[in-house]
């Protein structure tokens, strides 16, 4: 079996049992203050756990796109990878355990589908703590449908245990499935959830019933929620009974494109470790670069992230010696060999290969005499934050490859003085990025909710001031702080047309408008003229979706939240308007 009819056999079987198919959600959260990405299928499904009626309904199939970076630097061993494809399964208050349990282990074990020897499935229950109690529901399901008491385990919440995915939110116990891989037991002591590689973990079923707090509460969820993760590349190499993620379909191609451009012929542990690193990181470029909400190369957030990935491939390049450009050749063979299941690739074709070629050429400028540099560094002595920086500011080496370059020098650096030298110098809030990553799932601030409202606003001002009723959203994103709103437009606005713009905002915000939600068809929103993004990603299934309106002003396709009034708003503000593709201008603004 390979990814693609994994893929296609999890959502025909979820089908069958009444789910919805939706779209996976864009890899850059759009109403999330909280992450830089879309880590798992719940963050776009948040408010619909928490309660808000979902358009499709209580029972959801997906195929989501993830980007986790929190594993970065175990890329390149079997099975660690930054970007990858999640299936899961949703109940949104209406089956809990006993049918989620009984689903899984039907998809896996049956003839029709996986086909998986049931003698092999090994299950992980949670333990209990003084936060909730034992999860034995879970486990007596589980005995139920035949998994005998000795393969049933139960372990604490550090294995057992998923959400949120910040430090607020829809949480709760989960039930891990395993696979004997039939590898001896590393120890006597071996079993579900020891890494050794003897068991591998199939599928996580999360039973979301918890709310975790801002003061650390577990509150019972007044809806109890299904919320499962089986991870495509890690699943067809078990079922194709590959050792690694790397000897799939998924990657062959692409490790071959990359191969051929080193001039390298002895090919060991250490090498191919770099060969696996750069086709895992410029997929994720690849993606990144294709999501429908546009991140280029930069010293902040998402793009931040992007230039490591793409900066880090081409220094693995050099331990491979390839020392011409590669990786636009690279992310060719990623698009061509995933376009057909992910269409935005293909559409942004172009885009990606010339933000990956330009990144390339900025970096390749300064990566030898950089290396040079830090080569010339006092032999074994710790790296200053200064130095760190210099790496950084003059040779664009991020501060995440000068400390990889120092540890296989076994030296140090000092991170924490360079984070302090890289804020003294206003270039990028270090501690603000991290913060965000550990912060809460969306709480749908308050602040949030006004800019989410003001963007509707600004999408439908734009089109008026600028005369065009083809400017669409091209990208959005929300902070508590500010709105950000990419769309197309072909030139720079004038001072004039931003303050127009900024008024007509204002104007439709003292009007006091209210925000009205109608729960309508794709079809009647397209009729009634609903502006949507999303309109495209409905449009693949016959489902119903929210419109929202503001008077007669604004009608769009959004699953919200929303202001119930515009004068909620308070006043808009412009602070920035400059392009961020060709093509493709940027507005920030704020509210007060
Ligand atoms: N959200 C759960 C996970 O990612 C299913 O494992």
């Amino acid at each position: 079996m390979d990814a693609k009819q994994l893929k296609k056999k999890f959502l025909e079987f979820f089908k069958e049992k009444g789910h919805a198919v939706i779209p996976s959600a864009s890899l850059i959260p759009e109403h999330d203050p909280t992450v830089l990405f879309t880590t798992a299928g719940m963050h776009p499904l948040v408010p619909y756990l928490m309660g808000q009626p979902h358009p499709l309904g209580k029972k959801l199939a997906d195929v989501q796109k993830c980007i986790r970076t929190g594993d970065i630097d175990a890329v390149g061993d079997s099975s660690h990878l930054t970007f990858f494809e999640m299936l899961g399964n949703w109940s949104l208050g209406d089956y809990f355990k006993k049918e989620a349990i009984a689903w899984s282990l039907e998809f896996l074990t049956s003839r029709k589908w996986l086909g998986i020897d049931k003698k092999k499935i090994s299950v992980t229950c949670f333990a209990g703590d003084k936060d909730a109690p034992k999860d034995s529901e879970a486990a007596s399901y589980w005995k139920e449908r035949g998994i005998p008491e000795e393969r049933i385990f139960f372990l604490p919440k550090a294995d057992n245990w998923w959400g949120p995915a910040g430090q607020t939110g829809p949480c709760g116990p989960d039930t891990e499935m395993f696979i004997d891989t039939g590898k001896e037991k590393c120890g006597q002591h071996c079993k579900p959830g020891c890494g050794c590689g003897k068991y591998f973990e199939v599928w996580n079923d999360v039973f979301m019933q918890y709310n975790k707090t801002a003061d650390g509460k577990f509150v019972p969820l007044a809806q109890k929620n299904v919320d499962t993760g089986m991870g495509v590349e890690r699943t067809i190499a078990m079922l194709q009974g590959k050792k690694s993620v790397f000897e799939t379909e998924s990657f062959i191609p692409i490790l071959e494109a990359i191969r051929k451009r080193s001039p390298n012929k002895d090919w060991h542990e250490e090498n191919m470790r770099s060969l696996r690193i750069i086709a895992d990181h410029l997929r994720a470029a690849v993606f990144i670069l294709g999501d429908e909400n546009k991140v280029v190369p930069s010293n902040v957030d998402q793009g931040y992230i992007l230039r490591r990935f793409i900066r880090r491939s081409i220094r693995h390049g050099l331990q491979l010696k390839i020392k011409s450009d590669f990786c636009a050749a690279a992310a060719q063979s990623i698009i061509s060999h995933n376009q057909e299941m992910w269409p935005e690739l293909g559409q942004n074709h172009l885009f990606i290969i010339e933000e990956i070629q330009k990144e390339e050429q900025k970096f390749r400028n300064t990566l030898e005499k950089g290396l040079r540099r830090f080569e010339a560094l006092e032999k074994g002595k710790a790296i200053s934050a200064q130095e760190a920086f210099l790496m950084f500011q003059s040779f664009g080496f991020p501060i995440e490859l000068t400390q990889e370059l120092a540890k296989e020098k076994n030296i140090s650096v000092d991170a924490e003085g360079f984070s302090k030298e890289f804020e003294k110098h206003q270039q990028l809030s270090r501690a603000g990025a991290e913060k965000r990553f550990k912060g809460g799932l969306a709480d749908h601030s308050e602040q949030a909710t006004k800019l989410h409202t003001a963007t509707h606003l600004l999408n439908e001002a734009l089109k008026l001031v600028l005369g065009s009723r083809n400017i669409h959203q091209k990208g959005s994103n929300i902070t508590p702080e500010r709105l950000r709103f990419d769309f197309n437009f072909d030139r720079k606005l004038t001072d004039a047309e931003v303050r127009e713009v900024e008024r007509v905002v204002n104007e439709k915000i003292k009007e006091a408008i209210p925000v009205q939600r109608v729960e309508m068809s794709v079809e009647d929103a397209k009729k009634v003229g609903a502006e949507g993004v999303f309109e495209q990603k409905y449009e693949k299934i016959a489902g119903k979706v929210f419109v929202y309106s503001i008077g007669k002003f604004s009608k769009e396709i959004c699953g919200g939240p929303h202001v119930s009034n515009t004068r909620e708003i308070g006043s808009f503000k412009i602070v920035k308007e400059e392009g961020v593709a060709a093509g493709v201008r940027r507005i920030k603004g704020v509210v007060h």
